[in-house]
C-alpha cells in the first residue's frame, strides 16, 4: 500500500447552441461549466479491483478488473465502462480506491456523467500519457459500449477542453476546438434553468433520432450529414427523415453564425440564433416537449436576448442568454409562472464558462 493520492477535476456542461450535431461531424459552440466532479484516486497494488463510492450515492461499486459491459450498473457504469474502454484499448489500468464528490446536479442535461468520466480517467491514467482527444474517445467508447448510450462527443469534449470566459467552437469532423472569448458581463448573463422533468423514452428516442440522420446522409448519397449542403434536404421526400436532416443542417449553420456574432459580441443576433435552434428542435427534431418549450418561452418573454432547451432532450435544462435586468427578472418569476402552469419549479442557475478538467 502506497499512500498515493492523485485529484482531479472536471466540469459538466452547457450547450449554447449546436444540437445533435455531434454524431452528424458537425459543429457545436458549447461551455464547461463553473460546476464539476472531482475524483480522489488511491492506487494500490493488489489486483486492480477498484472500489468506488460518492458523496451523492449510499451504494459502495466494486469493480473488478474483467468487468465488462453488463456486470456493473448505476452510477458505477460509467466508471466501470472507462476502466473496461482503457483496457480494451491494451493500457495498465491500476486498482484502488476512488471517491467522488460533484456540484453537477445529476438528470438535468449538463453532463454530470460526462463530468465523472472525464474526472475519474484524468485521474487513474495519470501514468499513462494519453491526449484528450483519446480520453473522449475512452469514455465515448464508456457510453457507447458499456452503458450503451449511443452519444457523440460533445459533452466530453466539453468538459476536457474548457476555458475559463471562453467558448468552445468544436468541429466533430477534425475534432478542432477553437476557444472563443465569452465574457460574462451585465450586457450578456447566462442562465441554466433546470425544469426537473425526468428524461422518459430519452434514450430510445435518441437512438431513433441518430439512426433517422443515418438514413438521411444514405438517401442523400454521404457518408455524414457533414458532407451535405446547407438546403441539401430539400432533396429528400416528405417525411421524418427530411424533418430531421432539416434540423441538423440548419444548426451547423447557425452555430456557425452564432460564433460570428459571438466575436462581434452581438449578443442580440445570438439570442435570435438560440431561439430559432428551439423551433428547429420542437418542430423538426421533435425533442422539446411542451414543459420545456413553456420554460424556453417565458424566458424569451422576460427579456432574454434568447432561450433554447440544452443537451439531449424530453428534459432536462434551458439555457438562457439575457441582460442583467432581464436575468433578474427570470431568476426572480419564471419558477413561479412554470408551477402556475402545473409544471414542476424550476431551478435557475446563474453559471459562467468554467476551466476545463485538471488536476488538483
Ligand atoms: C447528449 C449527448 C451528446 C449530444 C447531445 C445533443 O448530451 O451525450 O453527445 O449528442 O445530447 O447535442
Amino acid at each position: 500500500m502506497s499512500d498515493r493520492r492523485i485529484r482531479s477535476y472536471a466540469p459538466g456542461r452547457v450547450n449554447l447552441i449546436g444540437e445533435h450535431t455531434d454524431y452528424n461531424l458537425g459543429f457545436a459552440l458549447p461551455i464547461a461549466l463553473d460546476l464539476g466532479t472531482t475524483a480522489d484516486f488511491a492506487p494500490d497494488t493488489v489486483d486492480g479491483t477498484i472500489v468506488a463510492e460518492s458523496s451523492d450515492e449510499s451504494d459502495v461499486v466494486t469493480i473488478s478488473p474483467t468487468s465488462g459491459p453488463g456486470d456493473v450498473s448505476g452510477w458505477g457504469a460509467y466508471i466501470a465502462g472507462c476502466l473496461w474502454a482503457l483496457r480494451t484499448a491494451g493500457h495498465d489500468v491500476p486498482g484502488g480506491r476512488l471517491h467522488i464528490e460533484s456540484t453537477v446536479p445529476v438528470g438535468a442535461g449538463l453532463s454530470s456523467s460526462a463530468a465523472l468520466e472525464c474526472a475519474v480517467l484524468l485521474a487513474i491514467t495519470t501514468d499513462l500519457n494519453l491526449s484528450r482527444h483519446e480520453l473522449a474517445r475512452v469514455a465515448q467508447q464508456a457510453e457507447n459500449d458499456y452503458v450503451g448510450a449511443p452519444t457523440g462527443l460533445l459533452d466530453q469534449l466539453s468538459s476536457l477542453f474548457g476555458q475559463q470566459d471562453t467558448a468552445l467552437l468544436i468541429d466533430f469532423r477534425s475534432l478542432e476546438v477553437e476557444p472563443v472569448p465569452m465574457p460574462v458581463d451585465d450586457s450578456a448573463q447566462l442562465l441554466v434553468i433546470d425544469s426537473h422533468a425526468p428524461h422518459r423514452h430519452a434514450a430510445g428516442e435518441y437512438a431513433a433520432r441518430r439512426a433517422s440522420c443515418e438514413a438521411a446522409a444514405a438517401e442523400l448519397g454521404v457518408p455524414s450529414l457533414r458532407e451535405a449542403d446547407t438546403d441539401a434536404w430539400n432533396q429528400l421526400p416528405d417525411g421524418t427523415n427530411r424533418v430531421r436532416a432539416r434540423h441538423i443542417l440548419t444548426e451547423n449553420a447557425r452555430v456557425l453564425a452564432a460564433t460570428a456574432a459571438l466575436h462581434d459580441a452581438d449578443f442580440a443576433k445570438i439570442g435570435e440564433l438560440m431561439n430559432a435552434s428551439h423551433d428547429s428542435m420542437r418542430d423538426d427534431f421533435e425533442i422539446t416537449t411542451p414543459h420545456i418549450d413553456l420554460i424556453a418561452a417565458t424566458a424569451q418573454q422576460f427579456g432574454a436576448h434568447g432561450a433554447r432547451m440544452t443537451g439531449g432532450g424530453f428534459g432536462g435544462s434551458v439555457i438562457a442568454l439575457a441582460p442583467a435586468d432581464a436575468a433578474d427578472r427570470i431568476c426572480a418569476d419564471l419558477p413561479q409562472a412554470i408551477s402556475d402552469a402545473g409544471y414542476p419549479t424550476s431551478t435557475v442557475r446563474r453559471v459562467r464558462p468554467g476551466r476545463g478538467a485538471h488536476l488538483l
